[in-house]
């Protein structure tokens, strides 16, 4: 029994001291940044101010003294406070991040010396779901001197005006789902090396020529939801031999002119599913499916009459399968692939 009950003991302690291992040193004591929160592992140690009741609370938290024993975090994070509206410079004091998460909160203001302190760590800021209306309160932000920073998401703000962001280290930029309208071919020129961007969900009515043709590493393009209805010779070109993927779903695109895309991109996904095409231009798609391209074009208006017939029943000698590189519906409701080329052979 007795045995039993110091079993029991020694159980609960061990796990009582588990439990506080993780706010433990390193991190600061658990009085002096409440209602901050620290949690650790074996490499990481992140801060959580999700509860902090407004903007003086939190700059006082990193202001207290005596200073905290590491100044370097893996990760701050602030979700769903509708206190902080501004983070003012000098907020965060001598504290580095490598990572700033700020999600669906009242965040309406970010001064850039906010954040300027962690310039040579921060890699990632995420802070979709905000009221932010200018990203670092500035139309052209210069991020030169943020050497790791790769990663922004401001997916859901209040953003109008284009961020014409300057950073040759940004990879990845989620601007969807703001007020934007927008984008002149200049915005983009000075994050030549982005692998990702999501500019979908911004009003775009229309898409100029030159606005991602000098990215020579993207793989994602995401221009879905958006108002689009032409896409103009030349418009996606793109010069990236790893381009995977661009998405135009859900516009209201009836043209796509011969040339709007390169044929230099194998394999390809173009998604244009959810628009108004009502022909299949032999001069716009027979170049790129014969470059690798596959062709995503459900619920669209197709006819599906002879401007068809090159793909359904090419030519003798013609061995490319134009059907098999497109998943597309006619408006009668019928498939491509359940098209009948004798049909074609013989009507058209
Ligand atoms: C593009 O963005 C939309 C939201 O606007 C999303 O639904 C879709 O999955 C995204 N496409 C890709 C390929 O990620």
């Amino acid at each position: 029994m007795i045995q039993h009950a110091v079993f029991l003991f020694a159980t609960g302690a061990a796990l009582l001291g588990f439990c506080e291992a993780s706010s433990a040193f390193p991190c600061p004591p658990e009085g002096q940044i409440l209602p901050c929160v620290c949690s650790l592992t074996d490499d990481t140690m992140e801060l959580d101010c999700s509860a902090v009741q407004d903007e003086t609370q939190l700059k006082e938290i990193f202001h207290t003294t005596p200073p905290f024993p590491f100044t370097h975090f893996t990760k701050f994070v602030m979700d769903n406070n509708q206190h902080v509206v501004k983070l003012e410079n000098g907020v965060f004091n001598y504290i580095t991040f490598d990572e700033i998460w700020i999600t669906n909160g009242a965040l309406k203001e970010m001064e850039q010396g906010s954040v300027e302190q962690s310039k040579g760590t921060l890699t990632k800021m995420v802070l979709h779901g905000n009221q932010i209306e200018r990203f670092l309160m500035e139309d052209e932000p210069d991020m030169t001197a943020f050497i790791a920073f790769e990663f922004l998401n401001l997916n859901g703000n209040q953003v109008k005006v284009f961020p014409d962001i300057k950073s040759t280290t940004l990879k990845t930029f989620y601007i969807n789902h703001n007020p934007i309208t927008l984008i002149h071919n200049e915005n983009l020129f000075r994050v030549p090396n982005l692998e990702d961007i999501d500019i979908s969900d911004i009003g775009l009515i229309i898409l100029e020529t030159k606005l991602l043709s000098n990215h020579k590493k993207l793989q994602h393009i995401n221009l879905s939801n958006n108002k689009l209805s032409i896409i103009q010779n030349t418009a996606l070109i793109i010069q990236s031999p790893d381009l995977k993927d661009i998405d135009l779903s859900n516009n209201i695109i009836d043209d796509v002119e011969p040339g709007a895309f390169d044929t230099n991109n194998n394999g390809l996904t173009l998604n244009l599913e959810k628009n108004l095409l009502y022909t299949l231009n032999e001069d716009t798609w027979k170049p790129l499916i014969q470059a690798g391209v596959y062709l995503k074009l459900s619920d669209n208006a197709f006819g599906c009459g002879c401007d068809m017939k090159w793909a359904v029943a090419p030519p003798a000698g013609d061995n490319t399968d134009y059907i098999s590189a497109m998943d597309g519906t006619c408006s009668s409701g019928n498939s491509f692939s359940s098209l009948d080329p004798d049909w074609y052979t013989n009507f058209c």
